[in-house]
């Protein structure tokens, strides 16, 4: 899926600018294996066998690089083509297009929707030009009917990283300033609510979400 990303045109160009190296970045800090584990081990027990997939800001693969998934049952997207040039790279077979949350809705390929239930995700996101009711709705469609659910990391308010995600600066504008209590609303005002949650700090310590620098979350209809 290709196309004119209208609202998330210069989001996209950052984060092209960021892809060649996002993973070595990555790899390099040392709290990224406590972190991972963490995370991976909550969406192993959230993912059901048989689910579909479709990883919203797929990146250059995270999910598909710590989770072995069919390919028949994945479908990642993404606004940043340098982002898709790596995870096509690693994940050769895999379906992914180049597609906004916000402004290609919607878009799946059309046979993605064989599985059930389905499963949206939406790892470390950073998500911009977006109020919380828009972010969810248009989620919450990814995961549209009983059963179907919607799983995400989010950067919390307190994030040192707030003002330079991943130390880019020019991703600041974009980084969408939250608390769970407007998730939680937001959630309500689109027919979904939050059912499981949990904050933990960098390095993977879990915390109550006030003090979390990430906050996982579990929406459901
Ligand atoms: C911090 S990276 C996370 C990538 C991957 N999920 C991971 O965990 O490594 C955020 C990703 O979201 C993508 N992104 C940001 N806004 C988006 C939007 N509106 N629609 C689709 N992708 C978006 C970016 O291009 C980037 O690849």
């Amino acid at each position: 899926m290709s196309g004119a990303l209208t609202r998330s045109e210069p989001l996209s160009r950052a984060y092209d600018r960021w892809a060649e190296t996002y993973d070595e970045e990555y790899a390099e800090r040392p709290e990224t294996a406590t972190e991972d584990a963490l995370v991976v081990s909550w969406l192993r027990d959230r993912l059901p066998a048989g689910a579909s997939l479709i990883d919203a800001g797929c990146g250059t693969g995270w999910l598909l690089d710590r989770i072995e998934w069919p390919r028949a049952l994945y479908y990642g997207f993404d606004i940043s083509t340098g982002m898709l040039d790596r995870a096509r790279e690693k994940h050769p077979g895999y379906a992914f297009g180049q597609q906004s949350v916000v402004d290609q809705w919607p878009g799946y390929p059309h046979d993605w929707r064989t599985g059930t239930p389905r499963v949206a995700l939406a790892m470390w996101m950073v998500l911009n030009h977006l109020d919380p009711e828009e972010l969810l709705l248009t989620l919450g469609r990814f995961a549209s009917s009983e059963g179907d659910r919607l799983l995400a990391v989010l950067r919390m308010p307190a994030a040192p990283e707030l003002a330079a995600p991943g130390g880019h600066d020019d991703l600041a504008p974009y980084v969408w300033n939250h608390s769970l209590d407007d998730i939680e609303t937001s959630s309500e005002i689109v027919g979904l609510r939050v059912v499981d949650h949990f904050g933990f700090l960098y390095g993977g310590r879990t915390v109550p979400v006030k003090d979390a620098h990430y906050l996982a979350l579990e929406i459901a209809r």
